[in-house]
């Protein structure tokens, strides 16, 4: 069997999707939302050179993000939809965060981090990732909506797969917008709860989404999870362990055992390595991990190796019917 077409267009995917990230960056999905435009006047929207944006969206159309008409009118399509800022779950942070120069670089740099075992990003650019974005407001910001936008697609199943009832204080740890601690607060209304995260992360207040009940029962705290974490009866630790090495994610655990309430309980939830259905998923994701944070995807063995090594209990593994799912674990005795 001739495979050649096919690994032809995965040798050439970056292509791919570096047109559907400068598209995102752009804002034409955004643009089109309106209607149709002539190529003109997009270019004079979206502030691009017309006989460029024009061989841009010949690919774009080609592949199905967007559509023209025989008079040359462009228009959106569900696809591209999905790069609209106002989508539900927008793809657009996750396009644009690709399109960032350092971040583009460092996937570029793959063969270095597997010839060494390095993390990609800090070899290239001699920083971690959290120190870049610390230091390059915009880029943090896509991250951070990024993170949030993935988020949305998941909150309201990982809230809804878990019986919070009996805890009275949960603290989203590394919790970003606090997306999921929403989801949480809204299903749950015995509950308070605390979003984590670092200085230059953490939000000025409740989602703009949020009930005025959920803002009732909300407060944030700006901290280092290697330092402490506000006191909880359950930790919520979403996307946060598959950033760092197995010596960082004891500590991060460590530290959450020290402070949780007895009877508590960490809920790490993540993507688990060679589930069925998202084996390709999560490897890719590890490979991310790889190139940009240092960190690593784990199966549930791993996982349960890491919380043993904190003073934890081996996980009960809680399904979402998303590809995260809930690992519950508690101390120790
Ligand atoms: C991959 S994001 C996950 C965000 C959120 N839990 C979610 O799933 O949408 C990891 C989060 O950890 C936070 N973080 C990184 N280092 C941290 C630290 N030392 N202390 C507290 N938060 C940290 C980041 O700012 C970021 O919000």
């Amino acid at each position: 069997m001739d495979v050649t077409p096919d690994l032809r267009s995965l040798v050439t995917a970056f292509r791919t999707s570096a047109a559907i990230s400068t598209a995102a960056e752009l804002g034409i999905s955004d643009e089109l939302a309106s209607g149709p435009l002539t190529l003109a006047q997009l270019a004079s929207r979206v502030g691009a050179d017309e006989d460029t944006l024009g061989r841009l969206m010949r690919v774009l159309v080609a592949l199905g993000v967007y559509a023209v008409s025989t008079e040359g009118l462009y228009a959106g399509t569900p696809l591209g939809d999905g790069l609209r800022t106002d989508a539900a779950g927008s793809l657009r942070p996750l396009a644009r965060m690709l399109q960032d120069p350092a971040t583009w670089a460092a996937w570029g740099h793959l063969t270095h981090s597997v010839r060494t075992g390095d993390t990609a990003f800090e070899a290239l650019h001699g920083v971690d990732v959290w120190t870049y974005r610390a230091a390059h407001a915009e880029a943090g910001a896509i991250f951070n909506d990024n993170m949030t936008a993935l988020t949305t697609r998941v909150a309201a199943a990982v809230a809804g797969a878990y019986d919070f009832s009996g805890l009275e204080t949960v603290a989203d740890v590394g919790g970003g917008h606090g997306l999921l601690l929403e989801a949480v607060l809204a299903r749950n209304e015995h509950l308070r709860g605390t979003v984590f995260d670092l200085p230059q992360a953490v939000p000025a207040g409740p989602p703009s989404t949020a009930s005025d009940s959920v803002a009732s029962r909300w407060s944030v705290v700006a901290g280092n999870f290697f330092e402490h974490v506000p006191a909880a009866d359950a930790y919520l630790l979403k996307k946060v362990l598959h950033d760092w090495s197995d010596e960082r994610c004891v500590e991060i655990l460590r530290t959450c055992r020290r402070s949780l309430a007895p009877g508590g309980v960490v809920l790490v939830v993540e993507l688990v390595l060679d589930r069925p259905g998202h084996e390709l998923d999560s490897a890719m994701s590890d490979l991310n991990m790889l190139v940009l944070p240092g960190g690593r995807e784990r199966t549930a063995a791993e996982l349960d190796a890491l919380f043993v090594a904190a003073g934890l209990e081996p996980a009960r593994l809680v399904d979402t019917d998303t590809d995260v799912v809930i690992l519950e674990t508690r101390a120790g005795r």
